[in-house]
């Protein structure tokens, strides 16, 4: 095994509360490991385009505590193609990188995979988005800010439409997943949700209505995934308005604000151990693998894995989500 003298850091896709305090940690344990550390700005495009900065304790000072990323983020297409990918090499190359701590989703640990099968390169992985849409860990950096977000924003529409008797319909980001609108709808006490894992009955939901108009409780929430199958909050909301007119309702759609903030402290400390972890997994020879926490123990997912397998939402949460807000 070739000795590791420089390890280059980089966030990609979209940016995550608590990806700064993973880049301190990857920061500071290398330190402590006696090497060096380089960042890599704008994720891979940055790798392209030779944008490497030197690291060292101060540039990871009073950071812990701030979202977004020191590092920026970004999506790169041309990392996508092979000519992206030999000029990302190169770089690594010219800096004398020995390895690469990657720091995102689905999409990043795609790249990794792919650029590992072509160049022999160690990567380790951290898992960094708010979707909390990766296998093989319990939960990803961010997403408990988000959840928390959320769940403020759920509180504070709950007090308006109480007091107008109106329905709302909040749209909360996951393209494909459902974990934020699951979650922070039991934690809002919605009266439902609406998530792309599951198929969305109009009928039922047309039922629920219907019992909360007969009970007079038709002030409320209900969560809606961006990527639900039956639309986004403004379609189901006016799908919901034809069939109810008389019901008021309104959209609200969170949006990026749920990407934003500062790291809860469950996120500061999952994302310390992550990149802490990263550093020394990669130490010991490990690449190609992101680091989970599964049950509170670190456990090592290939990159193929994570990216294929799919993490299932909880049926039982599901479940009770439909018993606690009495619709079954
Ligand atoms: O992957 C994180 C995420 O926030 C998704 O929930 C959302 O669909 C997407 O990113 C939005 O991406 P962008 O900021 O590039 O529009």
């Amino acid at each position: 095994m070739k000795k590791i003298k420089k390890i280059g850091v980089l966030t990609s896709g979209g940016d995550a509360p608590g990806m700064n305090a993973c880049v301190r940690a990857v920061v500071r344990t290398c330190m402590y490991h006696k090497v060096k550390t380089v960042g890599i700005l704008e994720g891979y495009k940055g790798l392209i385009e030779d944008n490497v900065v030197t690291m060292g304790s101060k540039s990871v000072a009073n950071i812990i505590q701030r979202g977004g990323t020191i590092l920026k983020s970004a999506r790169s297409m041309e990392f996508m193609t092979k000519e992206g990918r030999a000029k990302a090499y190169d770089t690594l190359i010219k800096n004398k990188i020995d390895a690469l701590i990657v720091i995102g989703g689905n999409g990043t640990f795609t790249g990794a995979s792919v650029f590992m099968s072509e160049y022999d390169f160690p990567i380790i992985g951290a898992p960094g988005t708010i979707d909390n849409d990766l296998y093989g860990t319990d939960m990803t950096i961010g997403f408990d800010t988000a959840l928390n977000t959320v769940m403020d924003a759920v509180d504070k529409i709950r007090d308006t439409a109480d007091s107008h008797n109106r329905l709302f319909f909040i749209e909360v980001m996951g393209r494909d997943a459902g974990f934020i609108a699951l979650r922070s709808g039991i934690a809002g006490g919605a009266k439902e949700i609406l998530i792309p894992e599951t198929i969305t009955y109009i009928d039922e939901l047309c039922e629920i209505l219907e019992n909360s108009i007969k009970s007079k409780k038709q002030a409320g929430v209900i969560l809606v995934a961006e990527g639900d199958d039956a639309g986004g909050a403004i379609e189901v909301a006016r799908k919901m308005s034809e069939k109810f007119p008389n019901i008021e309702s309104r959209v609200t759609i969170l949006g990026h604000i749920q990407r934003g903030g500062s790291p809860t402290s469950f996120d500061r400390i999952l994302a310390s151990t992550m990149g802490y972890e990263a550093v020394n997994s990669i130490m010991t020879g490990r690449r190609g693998e992101m680091i989970g926490i599964i049950n509170k123990n670190v456990v090592y997912i290939p990159f193929e894995k994570a990216i294929k397998e799919h993490k299932m939402v909880s049926a039982s949460m599901l479940k009770m989500v439909k018993i606690l807000a009495n619709n079954i």
